[in-house]
């Protein structure tokens, strides 16, 4: 294992546009693809599950300690799952958009899914997509992209998706949270997908890793 972690740290607000990007880059070089939000919704849906209250911590800390969360990747994907099942498709329910910033707020919750992240980084080359990659999971990660976009254009988004999501409040929550907030990693570089395609951020990430020596295919 090299001291430098093979990892490309995409992170910003929610409905940006990162985990589109991200899957499409981890696809281009091979590998593996990492989505964090995924982990913190696949803890909310156990919460939510449970029928607990999310700001209650105590409570979310007990439903933590009752259930086994687990990280495995498929098809270089990560996939999550609680007590052995894949709750995948239920990861993006409004009862789940909901609670997930609070559980998030949660230090216990928030130390067990680092570790998580950060054996997945250190036994891969990944492409991982959150809030707090570059500035707290892997502050030494040598690729990081901070995507942004107006607010109208992420709510439009969730929308054309067919999401009630208060994006707004989770942004606000994780944007102020004691913990590995939500911020601009000093080292990283900022794209404003607003007004881009999917395609054009691709290819504007592509370019930024050619410049810095990365090539496609990475070795593994
Ligand atoms: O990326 P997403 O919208 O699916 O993330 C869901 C929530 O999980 C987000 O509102 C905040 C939290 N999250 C986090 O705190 N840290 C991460 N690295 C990823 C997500």
């Amino acid at each position: 294992m090299s001291a430098i972690p093979q990892v490309i740290a995409l992170d910003g607000p929610a409905a940006s546009g990162k985990s589109s990007v991200a899957r499409v880059l981890a696809s281009r070089l091979g590998w593996i693809y990492v989505n964090t939000g995924n982990m913190y919704r696949a803890a909310t849906w156990a919460v939510v599950e449970a029928g607990v209250d999310a700001t209650d911590e105590a409570a979310v800390l007990r439903v933590m300690g009752a259930i086994s969360l687990e990280v495995t990747v498929e098809k270089r994907h990560s996939i999550v799952r609680v007590n052995g099942r894949d709750i995948e498709s239920e990861l993006n329910s409004e009862a789940v958009n909901r609670a997930v910033s609070h559980v998030a707020s949660v230090e216990a919750v928030r130390s067990q899914l680092v570790a998580m992240q950060q054996r997945l980084g250190q036994e891969h080359p990944v492409v991982m997509e959150g809030r707090d990659i570059g500035t707290f999971v892997f502050p030494d990660a040598p690729y990081k992209f901070y995507i942004d976009a107006h607010e109208d254009v992420r709510l439009a988004r969730r929308g054309l998706q067919g999401q009630a999501d208060a994006l707004q409040e989770r942004d606000r929550i994780d944007s102020t949270r004691k913990v590995a907030p939500l911020m601009v990693a000093e080292d990283a570089v900022i794209i404003d997908s607003s007004h881009l395609t999917l395609e054009q951020v691709v290819a504007r990430v592509m370019e930024i890793l050619h410049e810095r020596g990365l090539t496609s295919p990475a070795p593994h």
